[in-house]
């Protein structure tokens, strides 16, 4: 750590001990002025005499003891450096701490030899307005500071340049966005399979640099990467249809493409590598699914992503440090329509047609808006990297774990004159996940409900922004199927991705 981390920190704590001394000490002094004020109703001397022992148990037992406080809170883990837990936590456990030290308090006040005992009353008003205090004074500051440090332009080394592969895309359309409005500087390479029409509108960006390229060509990624800090990687064959149509693309794009960029990456000195995996890699599954269940990959989409995973975790060390992201199933709209989504299709045929097909209407999926899949790309990059380096994180929100059959009975509130047709098949992926560990570190939850995803769609095409659902743009595996595979024209390009398409 740096020198003048080092002081910061020391600083931040010493701050913290005081404010919870002078918590305990106001506690002890409003219980005791409580106390003092129900004196009065009685004769001089009573009060003159009550009011000599209430002294005397301040200065001569009190004080003493409650320099223990601070030491209890630190051995409770209150004044580490490191934020390793969300507000929510922090706060509670600010409040079982101050509980715990201030019931020792009292009873060591009762306990020792010769003490005088505190009125029963005051005990109580300490007790609350220490356990009440201590949370207190942590949820002010975050309240007052944090909301203002979450607005302020986070930085990544590098001259703040971040590189989102696949920036023109359903996901990364978004994120660009995002990037641009909190202050980063932002290059994306993409090679346009499905368009630039995602980011026509802001190609003109002073901060935004575009590269129309290959992230499976070598000099296409070597100079994307040059001077970038951080690389959020979103570019791949997406879906198990789409990566059906051809094996050997998507085992390049999803799988070699990503081994070579985290060799460039780690040669040109990038230290954040966000990386877009899914939560099909747990397959089919009765329980709920959290970072280490076993994986259970049942298609060819969910392999290339666990061997992407795999090799960006062993490449991680002290410089490199990727995040694995397993997003739930996305719905919703972005500058780059997409209706081979679940929810996104069915709603555009419960609109249209007035008619669903819900398949194995029992399988459970996690659900997922796409404005918060990218805030949570957007959270990851600005927490600390020694928080997200290294680690795994479900991205979505458990209030969104649904069954196919929910989803219909929502477009049914919807849509009243929707008919449902059920029908069984072989498809048997299904699985409900957990995603404490990102509310937990990262304090991200979802903002959007997928009612709020139907209603968008439902607007865009009253608006007649959307008219034909059905068009090849709006579905990988339809346009693939139509215009053919993004082939690797480059000989030497193909060479290097054969030799990293097998498994390391
Ligand atoms: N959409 C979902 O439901 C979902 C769920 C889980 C995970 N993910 C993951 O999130 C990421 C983004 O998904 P999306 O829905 O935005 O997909 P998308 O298909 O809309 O976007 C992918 C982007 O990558 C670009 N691309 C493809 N091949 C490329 C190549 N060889 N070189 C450079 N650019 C290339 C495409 O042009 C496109 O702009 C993917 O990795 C996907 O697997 C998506």
């Amino acid at each position: 750590m740096k020198p003048a981390n080092v002081v910061s920190g020391f600083l931040r704590i010493t701050l913290r001990v005081i404010a919870d001394f002078l918590i305990v000490q106001i506690a002890m002094l409003a219980a005791l002025m409580v106390v003092a004020l129900q004196l009065q109703t009685g004769s001089e001397h009573s009060v003159r005499m009550g009011l000599t022992d209430l002294r005397h148990y301040y200065i001569t037992l009190f004080l003493p003891l409650s320099i223990l406080f601070p030491g209890f809170y630190a051995l409770s883990g209150l004044y580490t450096t490191s934020r390793t837990y969300s507000t929510a936590l922090a706060l509670r456990r600010a409040a079982s701490s101050a509980g715990i030290a201030a019931l020792g308090m009292l009873s060591a006040s009762f306990l020792l030899p010769d003490s005088q005992t505190l009125p029963r009353m005051a005990a109580v008003i300490f007790a609350t307005l220490v356990i009440l205090g201590t949370p207190g004074i942590r949820w002010l500051k975050h309240t007052l500071f944090e909301h203002e440090r979450a607005e302020r332009p986070a930085t990544v080394p590098r001259g703040n340049l971040v590189l989102v592969v696949g920036g023109a895309g359903y996901i990364g359309s978004i994120v660009v966005r995002m990037l641009l409005k909190r202050g980063f500087r932002v290059r994306v390479l993409d090679s346009l399979v499905y368009g630039a029409s995602a980011i026509e509108d802001v190609l003109g960006h002073p901060r935004l640099e575009f590269m129309r390229g290959d992230c499976r060509n070598i000099q296409d990624v070597v100079s994307a990467m040059r001077g970038a800090g951080a690389v959020i990687d979103l570019a791949a064959i997406v879906g198990d249809p789409a990566c059906d149509q051809d094996h050997k693309t998507a085992q390049e794009i999803n799988y070699a493409a990503t081994r070579m960029m985290v060799e460039i990456a780690k040669g040109e000195q990038v230290q954040r590598f966000i990386f877009a995996s899914s939560c099909s890699v747990y397959g089919a599954s009765e329980q709920v699914m959290d970072e280490n269940s076993q994986v259970q990959p049942i298609s060819l989409y969910a392999d290339t992503k666990v061997d992407s995973e795999q090799a960006l975790l062993a490449a991680a060390n002290g410089s490199f440090h990727p995040t694995i992201l397993r997003f739930a199933t996305i719905f919703g709209l972005s500058p780059r329509p997409r209706f081979d989504l679940v929810v996104n299709l069915l709603t555009a045929k419960a609109l249209k047609e007035r008619v669903v097909t819900i398949y194995n209407g029992e399988q459970w999926r996690p659900f997922l808006h796409v404005a918060d899949a990218a805030a949570a790309i957007v959270r990851v990059l600005q927490a600390p990297v020694g928080l997200v380096g290294g680690q795994i994180y479900n991205v979505g929100d458990s209030r969104l774990n649904y069954t196919l059959t929910d989803v219909a009975a929502k477009l049914v509130k919807f849509f009243p004159n929707t008919r449902v047709e059920h029908i069984e098949n072989s498809d048997r992926r299904s699985y409900r996940v957990s995603f404490e560990k990102i509310k937990g570190h990262l304090g991200f939850t979802c903002s959007k409900t997928l009612e709020d995803g139907i209603h968008e769609i439902k607007a865009a095409f009253e608006s007649g922004q959307i008219s034909d659902y059905g068009a090849a743009l709006y579905s990988n595996v339809k346009y693939l199927k139509q215009h053919g595979s993004p082939l690797q024209t480059d000989r030497l390009g193909s060479q290097v991705m054969a030799a990293l398409a097998q498994k390391a």
